[in-house]
């Protein structure tokens, strides 16, 4: 049994971090049963979040060349905090973002649609990191504080690629690789037209 207690590399901010998560989340399911309750749709399908963990977050640490620190690991790295939003259509993405971005505590610091512009490889996802204000005490001495979440929003059909695409990277080595490359890009494309064809639909039947 692992009995070394090393200290978190989040330090004395590992047990409000999960804290943080669920007040930041907590709005955005209310918002799915708004939605529900008002129109008969959710605008979401999963709702996901973690706070990275110790040894990722310290594999980040060395990746970056930063020390394995609470500063590194809350100030310079914006992911301790993740959430995934995992939609039926392309649209609600966009719904999703403009109810976050609307949210007082929150504040936008980077923003990448890579639907819009999708990776060479054919990656989707719509990017966030937003900061958010809250009823603790931060890294820098701020209460209320202010912590970082990076927010990946996606269909399921681009959700479903990147988990394929993902198990490729952690590969170390594979045969055939050019051609499995090729492929996913070419299904990428395949899906996002079918992301396409489905909103339409959607529309379609709404508006009927
Ligand atoms: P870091 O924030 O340092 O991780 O890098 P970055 O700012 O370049 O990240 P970016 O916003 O492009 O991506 C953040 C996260 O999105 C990654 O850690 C992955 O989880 C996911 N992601 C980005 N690109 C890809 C991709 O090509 N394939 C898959 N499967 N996931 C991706
Ligand atoms: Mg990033």
């Amino acid at each position: 049994m692992d009995t070394e207690n090393k200290e978190s590399i989040y330090g004395k901010y590992a047990d409000i971090l999960p804290l943080v998560m669920e007040d930041i989340v907590e709005p955005i399911r209310r918002f799915n049963a708004e939605s529900e309750r008002d129109t008969g749709n959710t605008v979401y399908e999963h709702l996901l979040y973690r706070v990275k963990s110790d040894s990722s977050m310290r594999e980040k640490c060395r990746g970056k060349g930063l020390p394995e620190s609470p500063e590194s690991a809350l100030k310079k790295i914006h992911d301790a905090i993740g959430i995934r939003i995992v939609t039926g259509y392309v649209d609600d993405i966009y719904v999703i973002t403009r109810f976050l971005k609307s949210l007082p505590s929150c504040k936008v610091i980077e923003e990448k649609d890579y639907i819009r512009n999708s990776k060479p490889n054919g990656y989707r996802s719509y990017h966030m990191i937003l900061e958010f204000s809250a009823p603790y005490e931060d890294i820098s001495g701020n209460n209320p504080g202010r912590y970082y979440a990076e927010f990946q929003l996606r269909t399921i059909a681009m959700d479903s690629w990147a988990s394929l695409e993902h198990e490729l990277q952690y590969k170390q080595k594979i045969g055939n690789e050019k051609m499995i490359v090729s492929e996913l890009k070419r299904v990428a494309d395949e899906l996002a037209s079918c992301d396409v064809s489905m909103q339409t639909i959607r529309d379609l039947i709404r508006q009927g």
